[in-house]
């Protein structure tokens, strides 16, 4: 209630003083990051599906949180194969979510609230109904070249086959036969997706005109998608075997993808796009996020070709609910010696997308809480997935019901594996009509049940919520103690005799202190003595604690002696940061 009236406030005095946002070159380097899938974040025309209108009149949320930017997943024209990453206009809006006006307002609205806009930039493939790929299939100059294109093979019977083994993420052969040009498309994802080729510069060129047309209209930088795919291997030679057991011959696991995904080209042309943001505005840098699955070390590179945000995946692909604080420490430790020294390299910490399951389900709900603290307590830019700050889960969909596609070419025996719609589910607002998401009668992938009791406005007015733990976290998130404070990371043993069942992280900065102490035993309270432990003589007080704590607010803590329940993690802070 407190922070509504704040906000009123401070909107009533930004409307009188019609704010300018300040240009600087280090804005990005403690900020926390909001991804909106716009699809399911807020339908504005009673459609069921969420739309551009419907995000710019709940801005106001996502200022509410704390975030400094927006990252709106992909909005362009699409015929939504892939739901928006099939893009069939690069420059224009799908209809289903506005218009270009739409989006004009959008950003007026973001600027108001001091909100950074920045959009997906889907490089690696169009739609199949993009103007360029009918150009192309027709072998129209210069699209003849934009896409992979290659002759059959046959076979002794003269059966046509596929130039080579390639598979697609979406499952079977990544190669689709073209009827027109009698020759096959590569597409790593669906076959409506055909893959761009980044050998022929005019298609380059294209690509970077994109990015200059929505800088021009006040973005201000992009999530650069599967920027790993952009490059193969230019003898198209078939890729080896992964040898993964139990993984059917169609499926993308199958192969080691030494010829499709990260070829050292892909960072030369980062370089080139950040050069070209850098030219656009110089003093403010644009922010790059870039989407690679990949080995750590090929992660860390994009750092030096342009990247602001390599995606730290760790809490997604290298940590689980099973993950000991050993595992955490280590992962964190990694990180954290392999940014790459310069001023302007920071980490990141993802919580979570919609291409994986939500972090209330990876960890689940009672460690929510836990990975909130880690993920604004540790240095750097923070990335959260809108639905996680009320710890949404994870719906479980029937074959039937799926529509990622996915988890359709998965099968009904598969989908489960593959199929992201779980995490994409509309948005729960409130407990009215589909959790206040749509008016429609039904919308476009049904609303979890959980709605009646898990949503936005009920947790807001509790006393504990993960929201408001989370608003509390980012608040903390402003100080200059985690802004430039200094980061230790520790490990305790308490009551244990096989591994260390404690984690600590330390924030130090002037007088500043902040700990956050989490304790991994499912069953055990712990008893810590923070004192030795962490070198600390200064009282400390409670900031914040997770669910099931037995502690209070600002209560003084016992530092020799200081208990955890099991699974809880907490924040301390000295008394001088609490407000
Ligand atoms: C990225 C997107 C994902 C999409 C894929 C193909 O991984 O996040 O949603 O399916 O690229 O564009």
């Amino acid at each position: 209630m407190i922070r509504s009236y704040i906000l009123i406030a401070v909107l009533i005095i930004l409307a009188d003083s019609n704010p300018v946002q300040v240009a600087s070159k280090d804005w990005y380097k403690n900020s926390l990051v909001y991804q909106i899938y716009p699809r399911s974040f807020k339908d504005s025309n009673g459609d069921g599906i969420g739309d551009l209108n419907g995000i710019t009149k709940n801005l106001v949320h996502v200022a509410e949180i704390g975030a400094d930017v927006v990252w709106i997943s992909t909005i362009f024209s699409s015929p939504q194969k892939d739901f928006g990453y099939d893009i069939s206009n690069f420059t224009n809006i799908n209809e289903e979510y506005g218009t270009l006006e739409d989006f004009n307002k959008l950003i007026e609205k973001a600027r108001f609230l001091g909100i950074k806009v920045i959009l997906d930039f889907v490089p690696n493939h169009s739609s199949d109904q993009h103007k360029w790929f009918n150009q192309s299939i027709h072998r129209i100059k210069p699209y003849d070249e934009y896409y992979i294109w290659r002759d059959a093979k046959y076979d002794e019977h003269q059966n046509r086959l596929p130039p080579n083994n390639w598979l697609s993420n979406f499952g079977g052969s990544a190669w689709q036969w073209n009827d027109i040009r009698k020759q096959y498309y590569l597409h790593q994802f669906a076959a409506g997706q055909p893959d761009l080729n980044y050998r022929n510069d005019e298609l380059q060129e294209e690509m970077k005109n994109v990015l200059v047309f929505w800088m021009d209209r006040g973005v201000e930088g992009f999530r650069i998608d599967a920027i790993n795919h952009m490059y193969e291997d230019d003898q198209f030679r078939d890729e080896p075997l992964s040898n993964i057991p139990g993984v059917p011959s169609d499926d993308y696991d199958f192969l080691n993808h030494i010829y499709t995904k990260n070829l050292p080209e892909t960072y030369k042309v980062l370089e080139s796009w950040r050069k070209l943001m850098d030219d656009q505005s110089p003093g403010n840098t644009k922010m790059i996020l870039t989407e690679a699955y990949a080995d750590f070390d090929l992660i860390i590179k994009y750092y030096l070709s342009g990247s602001t945000v390599p995606f730290n995946f760790m809490f997604i692909s290298d940590l689980n609910n099973k993950s000991t604080a050993v595992d955490f420490k280590r992962s964190i430790d990694r990180w954290m010696n392999n940014v790459p020294n310069g001023t302007e390299y920071v980490a990141n910490w993802v919580l979570g997308n919609h291409d994986n399951h939500r972090v209330a389900s990876r960890f689940g709900e009672k460690r929510v809480d836990q990975l909130f603290m880690l993920v604004t307590i540790l240095p750097g830019v923070s990335v959260i997935y809108n639905g996680d700050e009320i710890g949404m889960v994870d719906r479980e969909f029937t074959y039937e019901e799926t529509k990622d596609p996915a988890g359709c070419n998965a099968g009904p025996e598969r989908y489960w594996l593959k199929s992201r719609d779980p995490e994409r589910t509309p948005f729960q607002w409130n407990d009215g009509p589909n959790a206040g998401f749509s008016t429609s009668s039904s919308t476009w992938l049904p609303v979890n049940e959980n709605y009646i009791h898990l949503n936005v406005e009920a947790q807001k007015y509790k006393a504990y919520s993960h929201y408001n733990i989370l608003t509390r976290l980012i608040e903390l998130k402003k100080k200059s103690v985690i802004e430039y404070g200094t980061l230790e990371t520790a490990l305790y043993c308490s009551k244990c005799s096989v591994t260390e069942n404690v984690l600590g992280v330390v924030r130090r900065h002037r007088s500043y202190i902040v700990v956050l102490i989490v304790n991994f035993s499912d069953t055990e309270m712990i008893v810590v003595d923070i004192g030795m432990w962490l070198n600390i003589s200064e009282p400390l007080r409670v900031y914040t604690s997770s669910k099931g704590s037995n502690l209070s607010p600002r209560q003084i803590v016992e530092l020799r002696s200081f208990s955890l329940s099991a699974s809880v993690s907490a924040v301390l802070t000295t008394p001088n940061l609490l407000n």
